[in-house]
């Protein structure tokens, strides 16, 4: 074997280890949820959030031209919230700041991501797709208070 042939096969296989040491670290160190699609047929009715029990809610979110429903939240610190997201439009962004969440809105199509809220404050939801003229106004928050 040339000796360039593997030192390009050594440079690239430790570059795919590097990947899959971040993407393993983000998932059990960081505790990054992974997004999930989950079987749907229909549009979230009425955009609300519902109280499971203590500290466990599911916000069930549509995204349409140029906002979110519910348009803001609050939970109490300490809540794991599933988020259900839905667009009654195009294509939007759910990113919510702080928490490293990228998720889509798709028209026809449910996502689901749970988030763990351990710290007070307010977390800004940007919509981080262009979806048209008012794009760049389209956000939300949740705010996260002591019990
Ligand atoms: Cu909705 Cu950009």
């Amino acid at each position: 074997m040339d000796k360039y042939e593997l030192r390009a096969i050594i440079m690239s296989g430790s570059l795919m280890a590097i990947f899959l040491t971040a993407l393993l670290f983000n998932l059990y160190a960081r505790k990054i949820d992974v997004p999930q699609c989950v079987a749907y047929d229909g549009t979230i009715k009425n955009p609300s959030v519902v109280k499971i029990k203590d500290n466990y809610y599911q916000a069930f979110i549509t995204a349409q031209m140029w906002a979110f429903a519910p348009y803001d939240m609050t939970f109490p610190k300490g809540s794991l919230v599933d988020f259900y997201l839905t667009s009654k439009d195009v294509v939007h962004g759910f990113n919510i700041q702080r928490k490293g969440i990228n998720l889509m809105a798709l028209p026809g199509a449910l996502n689901k991501v749970s988030v763990q809220f351990n710290e007070t404050g307010e977390y800004r939801i940007v919509c981080h797709e262009y979806c048209g003229a008012g794009h760049q106004n389209m956000m939300s928050s949740i705010n996260i208070t002591e019990k």
